[in-house]
């Protein structure tokens, strides 16, 4: 898919305010700093149309992004910022979580995980929870720039046969870069993909 347009709509905190159009939206997701906006500012090949920043907790609102005029883009808060105190990451997972089970639109979140760690909990537990909901996910790994390109295909595969210890079947896996733009066209493709579904049909919640 070409990305021709890409503009900032609305930021907020509640779930009932997000755009009320009947579009496609794709929500990105993980740990504080994993590099959620930066991928979104590659997928769009904009330089700043999400906010980015070396120091967690940046992004902190639900903020909607219109793709060509036709699907969203949605960047969300990260999870499990520790410099944040308890009721504010109470208060974020509260957001995160009431967006995911409400959004009709949602059609895929795209669940990022450092390449460079080990499996962590608080990404595992994540993962149960969306499974238990039903919510439709996928596993982008980022920040692949910063290893070697054996190391990463270690690091990748180590992490998915963890997975495959307790999971039956992997969700889609997408292997990326903000900085070399690699995974760009894999992600469009399949949201490109998803796209042409009706939206009821891929609303697995109701
Ligand atoms: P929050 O909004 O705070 O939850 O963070 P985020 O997940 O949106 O992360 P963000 O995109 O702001 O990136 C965090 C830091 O990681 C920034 O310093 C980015 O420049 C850096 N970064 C993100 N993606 C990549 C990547 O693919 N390669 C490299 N080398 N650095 C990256
Ligand atoms: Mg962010």
């Amino acid at each position: 898919m070409i990305v021709n347009t890409a503009r900032f709509v609305i930021s907020n905190s509640d779930v009932a305010k997000c755009p009320s159009d009947n579009k496609h939206e794709y929500a990105f997701i993980g740990r504080s700093n994993v590099g959620k906006s930066s991928l979104i500012n590659m997928l769009t090949n904009r330089k700043d149309l999400a906010k980015t920043s070396s120091t967690p907790g940046k992004t902190l609102l639900i903020n909607h992004f219109l793709v060509n005029d036709s699907w969203y883009i949605v960047d969300l808060p990260g999870y499990g910022f520790a410099r944040r105190n308890k009721e504010g990451r109470a208060e974020i997972g509260r957001i995160i979580k009431s967006y995911i089970l409400n959004r009709r639109q949602m059609t895929n979140l795209f669940l990022l995980i450092d390449s460079r760690l080990k499996p962590q909990k608080i990404d595992l537990d994540f993962m149960e929870w969306l499974a238990e909901n039903e919510v439709p996910f996928s596993i982008v790994f980022t920040k692949l720039d910063k290893m070697t390109s054996t190391a990463g295909k270690k690091a990748i595969e180590s992490y998915l046969s963890f997975l495959l210890e307790q999971w039956e079947a992997l969700p889609p896996i997408f292997r990326t870069s903000s900085e070399d733009k690699r995974g760009r066209n894999e992600i469009l493709d399949y949201i490109e993909e998803m796209n042409k579904l009706p939206l009821d049909d891929v609303d697995a919640g109701e």
